[in-house]
Formats: structure tokens, sequence, C-alpha cells
């Protein structure tokens, strides 16, 4: 159900829940103020206690007042990227809530890039916000995925719908190091040309949301070419050739990697609805910038 700001704002500050719409895709929300909508969260989506959330704010000031320790880097970073599609993971002061962190000594930390979004945190307050979906699904990109997973009732605040269809990128300042933790929307080399120096992608179960299972659609998906005659369906881009007659769900151009971003998820919902057993994915990428996000999300829904 979409719902005003006002309507949203007064959810919040009574410490209920909604979604809101990021640029990345759709959060749901609780003020950091109150603790029962903090756990409302982990419970609505199945969520285990041990994976913390990220805090949602609408200023460099209100930021500030989560983390310490921070290095010069994070102003440099935050000045090129914020707001937007970029999660740094920072020293949290002492008294934040564990329930956020779940007990770890860091936390997350964005400014999402979202018109209505950054209004309603800029009169409510920091939100914390893991994407919209039920544990185990992919993050929801459109209104129908919110529905599917929390029902057409679900408090959802009026907005553009997001348009980059992957979550954001997440770097964590850890031993004094900039590391990846998770592709995102921001490539990686993005980063590191602002840093002037790369950065390591960490084999480190440092993000705890590494270790849980990822979405992997019901219909088992394939990457390997010799199955390519074999399944119900193909994912591929329009402008390539796939000499077969299978059903075909396009990701756009293979030249338009935000496009695909953009698709990516929903193509992987559909899937599901269609009840599809066996699914070939194109997976011939360049294994540069936004494409190594492409191909890693691909590689998650492919491996189980
Ligand atoms: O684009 C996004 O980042 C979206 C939108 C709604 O902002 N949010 C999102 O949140 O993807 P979520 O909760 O689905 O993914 C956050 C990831 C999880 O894997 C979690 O384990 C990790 O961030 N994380 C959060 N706090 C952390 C911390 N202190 N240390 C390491 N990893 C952390
Ligand atoms: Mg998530």
């Amino acid at each position: 159900m979409i719902i005003e700001k006002n309507e949203a704002k007064k959810i919040l500050l009574r410490g209920g829940n909604l979604i809101i719409p990021t640029e990345t895709v759709y959060g749901l929300a609780a003020s950091i103020n109150f603790p029962e909508a903090i756990e409302k969260i982990y419970q609505l989506k199945n969520r285990p206690r041990e994976n913390p959330l990220i805090v949602h704010s609408a200023t460099i000031s209100q930021v500030l007042e989560f983390v310490q320790n921070v290095p010069k880097t994070f102003f440099l970073l935050a000045e090129k990227f914020w707001p937007g599609p970029l999660t740094m993971i920072l020293e949290a002061k002492g008294d934040l809530n564990s329930q956020i962190t779940a007990g770890l000594k860091t936390v997350a930390v964005r400014i999402p890039n979202h018109k209505e979004t950054k209004e309603l945190l800029e009169e409510a307050g920091p939100v914390v916000a893991p994407s919209a979906n039920l544990s185990g699904k992919p993050s929801s990109t459109k209104i129908s995925h919110i529905e599917k997973d929390f029902g057409k009732e679900f408090p959802i605040l009026k907005g553009e719908e997001p348009t980059c269809g992957v979550e954001s990128t997440i770097i964590g300042w850890i031993e004094q190091k900039w590391v990846l933790l998770r592709y995102g929307f921001i490539p990686k080399d993005a980063i590191e040309l602002i840093l002037g120096e790369p950065i390591d992608h960490s084999n480190l179960q440092i993000c705890p949301g590494t270790k849980f299972r990822h979405y992997s659609p019901d219909a088992k998906i394939y990457i390997q070419n010799e199955m390519k005659s074999k399944v119900d369906a193909i994912i591929g881009y329009e402008n390539r050739d796939y000499e077969t007659n299978q059903k075909f769900y396009s990701l756009g151009r293979d030249d338009e990697p935000e496009k695909i971003a953009h698709k990516l998820f929903a193509v992987f919902r559909k899937i599901d609805e269609d009840s599809l057993e066996k699914v070939w994915i194109d997976i011939n990428l360049p294994r540069e910038g936004l494409y190594l996000t492409l191909i890693e999300r691909i590689l998650k829904a492919s491996s189980s």
C-alpha cells in the first residue's frame, strides 16, 4: 500500500515499520530509536539475528553520530559517492544499539540517493533498513516483489522505484585498510580511483551476510555452455543470437550493464513465478566494472 511522506513519518515515529524505496533496492525500515521496531525487521524477514543492519541517514553529520575513528579517506569517499550506492563499515560508537550491529564493534552506514526517502530521513531521523525481501529471496526492485513477500497491505513510501536494481557496494575500514566486502552498484575500480590504490576483496567472513544462504531460484540455474540446449528457458542478451527455440528472458543488451543490473532480480523472480525447472543463463560478460557485480550475483544464484 503506497503511502505519503507524512503518514510514513508517523509510522516511524510511533515505532512501526515501512518499506522505503532507495536508488538500489527497496529497504524494510525502522527508526533507530525503537528497539521493538528493529526486532520486528528480523521477524518479518526471518533474518538471522547475527546479521547486522545498515543505518541509512540523510546527512554526513547524522552519520558521524554512529561512527568513530574514521580515516580521512572516509570523507573523500563520502564526498564522491554520497548520496549514493556505497555502504561503509566503520568503528561504531560504544553506545550503539547491539541489535543494529549484531554485537560487532563496527556499523554499516550509507546515505541513499532517493528524493522522497531522503526527505523522510531528514524529518524522521536515521533508519535501519535491510533489503525488503524474505531471507533467501532476491532483493525487491518492484512493488510487486514487496507485495509477494509482505502482502498488499504493507506500507510503502511513495517514490520512484529503484533505478540501480542491485544493492550498494560495501567496503569496510578494517585494520587501517579499506577492503571490499560486497560487490555492488559502484564498481570496485571507481573506488580505487578515488583512493589512489587497489583494494582487496575480502575472503574473510567479515560481512556476516555472506555466510548465510543466498538467493537462488527454485529453478536450477546453469551457466555451462553444454547445458544450453537441455533447459526449459534461457536468460540472455537481446543482441546475441542463441540459436535455440526455448523460452527467452531478456536482460537487455550486453553492452548496457546498468540496464542489466536494473532487470536482473526481476528476471530471477519471474523465473520462479513461471515455475521453470531448468534455466541457462549467459554469464559470458567482460570481467570489469559493474559486470563483476553482475557475474557475482549470477554465480550466487547458480550455485546450489
Ligand atoms: O543497497 C543496499 O545496501 C540495500 C538498501 C536497502 O540500502 N540494503 C541492503 O541491506 O542490502 P542488507 O541488510 O540486505 O545487506 C547488508 C549487508 C549484510 O550482508 C550484512 O551482513 C552486512 O551488510 N553488514 C551490515 N553491518 C555490518 C557490519 N558491521 N560488519 C560487516 N557487515 C555488515
Ligand atoms: Mg539483503
